[in-house]
Formats: structure tokens, C-alpha cells, sequence
């Protein structure tokens, strides 16, 4: 038996999600996480994560040792279900890219919360599923938002704003979006942390960055909604400057940028956390090929193509 769950990416948002303003993001469905459940008649639960090298065994030897993020997501899910432990070998398979915004942590969360419904006999609602991913999160990144966990649980574009009902997108027109890796992964928490302090120091600069970025996104949903691609492209290069304004980007990635939008795309910025990790051009048919090869020539380690529909 056999569940999943997709990588995720954050078109436009981030960091000003941190502080109420809406941010809109797509699950990757071509990247997952893949968690096999092979019942057994004894010895407790076993989890295995051949990518991350590490197994967990249940119950715990060692109740005193603090809690992994893998052993949170088991214990808060056994006590949602109200299940006894299961006996079982869940083993998670990951074709995510590890700590470069693209969700794995959360996609790893989510596909071990569903194979335990899976192995309990039970089905968790996604809203079930997304409370207990986003404790986890917080494992990972302090005070997240909840826009990666609410996106790969659902697995559809999202509109987001912070601790209210999540808003599906109707996507006007398919688009395609490279996602450009620099190779250079960076915390998430830290550039959150940072941003907080900026924002503290000087909130007469920063907070009309975080109001145009919130305006900035809802003219992007209209334009997802109107498949209006080139006017989306604008918004997203914006986005980028006003993002450079909360330091969060990197030289690194404003290189895979200006090569992205030297080779014909239609826009581009860094997407999540910043610093380092991953980048996102908007391209068409015509151009992909073209700026794929613009990226990897800037120093790109990775370029995934995901279509947004
Ligand atoms: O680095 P990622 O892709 O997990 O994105 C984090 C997005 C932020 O807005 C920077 C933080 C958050 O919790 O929303």
C-alpha cells in the first residue's frame, strides 16, 4: 500500500505571508514524497527514510531523548487517530530536493501522516492532516505561515492568507514555471528571523515593502485568473526587487534572475525563504528551452519544469 504527497513552490508572497498579507502557491506534483506501508504481526513501528539515512523505531528506546520531527509526526497522529501503535514498516521515498524551499520537510510530514491513517485502517481528513503537518513545521521553521503545509496537504494552488480558510485559484490558462536551483541551501528560519529584526528596526521602510507585496498579489491572482501571462511575468520581477528590499535574496540568485530574463522569460524572482535554494521563471513554450539553458549556464544546479493548471 501505497500514499504521497507533492513538492510545493511559492509563486508570489513570501515572508510578507509572515504578516497577514496573501501569498499564492502551487503544489509540484512531478516531485513527491512516496511512503510504502508493509503490515507485520510483530515488532512495533519501524520508519524509514532511505534519503535522509535514518530509521526510527517505536515506541521509542529513549523517552527522555527530545522528539525529532519524525517522532512528532507519528506521536500526534497516533493520538489524532486515537490509534494504538501499528505494526508495520512505513518507508519513505523522496524525489525532493532537501532544504531548498521546495517542501520536503512538509511533503515528508504529510506522506508518513497519511501512511499511519493508511495503517490504522483509517482516512484523516486534510484538515486533520494539515493542523498536524503544520505542528511539525514549527519544528523546522519557528512561526511558519502554514502556506507549505496547507498547499501539499491539499495539493492545489492556494490562495493564502494566515489562519484563515484557504482559497483555491482558478487557473485561466495553464502556464509553466522553471524552478532553478543555486545549490546553496540556506534556512529558512534564519532569513525569517532576519526579516523580523528589519522589520523591528525599521518599520517605516519595510512595512509599505510588505503592503505593496501584498497588493502586488492580488493583482497576481487576477492575472492567474485571466491567463494573462505577460502581465503576471511584471508582477513576479516586482516581486524580486521588493524581496531584494528584505534582503533576502543573494547574489547568487539574483545571477539565475537577470539569466533567466536575458534568456526570454516571461518574469522571474527567488520563491521561498531566500538566500540561497531555489529561483522561478515564468516561461512559455517558445521560451523554455531557451532560458533553461541560460540558467544552467549561470550556475544553476537543477532546473525542474512544472506546469501550473
Ligand atoms: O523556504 P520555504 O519555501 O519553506 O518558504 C518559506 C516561506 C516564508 O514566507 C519565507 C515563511 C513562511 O512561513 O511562510
Amino acid at each position: 500500500m501505497q500514499v504521497s504527497a507533492p513538492a510545493k513552490v511559492i509563486l508570489f508572497g513570501e515572508h510578507a505571508v509572515v504578516y497577514g498579507k496573501p501569498a499564492i502557491a502551487v503544489p509540484v506534483s512531478s516531485l513527491r514524497v512516496t511512503a510504502s506501508i508493509e503490515e507485520r504481526s510483530s515488532g512495533g513501528l519501524e520508519v524509514f527514510a532511505p534519503d535522509l539515512k535514518q530509521r526510527f523505531y517505536f515506541p521509542r528506546q529513549d523517552n527522555n531523548a527530545e522528539e525529532n520531527a519524525i517522532e512528532v509526526a507519528v506521536r500526534l497522529t497516533l493520538e489524532r487517530l486515537q490509534a494504538k501503535l501499528p505494526q508495520a514498516v512505513i518507508r519513505l521515498d523522496s524525489s525532493i530536493p532537501i532544504a531548498s524551499g521546495l517542501g520536503s520537510g512538509a511533503a515528508i510530514s504529510t506522506a508518513l501522516v497519511r501512511a499511519l491513517g493508511s495503517a490504522a485502517g483509517r482516512v484523516l481528513d486534510p484538515q486533520t492532516t494539515n493542523e498536524i503537518v503544520y505542528e511539525v513545521e514549527k519544528m523546522h521553521h519557528g512561526t511558519p505561515s502554514g502556506i507549505d503545509n496547507t498547499v501539499i496537504v491539499y495539493e492545489q494552488a492556494v490562495f493564502f492568507v494566515r489562519s484563515q480558510p484557504i482559497e483555491p485559484i482558478k487557473i485561466g490558462l495553464p502556464f509553466s514555471v522553471l524552478i532553478a536551483d543555486t545549490g546553496q541551501g540556506a534556512l529558512t528560519k534564519v532569513a525569517v528571523g532576519d526579516v523580523r529584526r528589519l522589520y523591528e528596526a525599521e518599520p517605516e521602510r519595510i512595512q509599505p515593502v510588505l503592503e505593496r507585496i501584498g497588493a502586488l498579489v492580488l493583482e497576481a491572482r487576477k492575472m492567474i485568473e485571466r491567463g494573462a501571462i505577460h502581465a503576471l511575468g511584471q508582477l513576479m520581477n516586482e516581486n524580486h526587487l521588493l524581496l531584494q528590499q528584505l534582503t533576502v535574496s543573494s547574489p547568487e540568485l539574483d545571477r539565475l534572475v537577470k539569466a533567466a530574463l536575458d534568456g526570454g522569460a516571461a518574469g522571474a524572482k527567488l520563491s521561498g525563504g531566500g538566500r540561497g535554494g531555489n529561483m522561478i521563471a515564468l516561461v512559455t513554450p517558445d521560451s523554455a528551452a531557451q532560458v533553461r539553458a541560460s540558467l544552467l549556464k549561470a550556475g544553476a544546479v537543477r532546473v525542474f519544469e512544472t506546469q501550473v493548471k
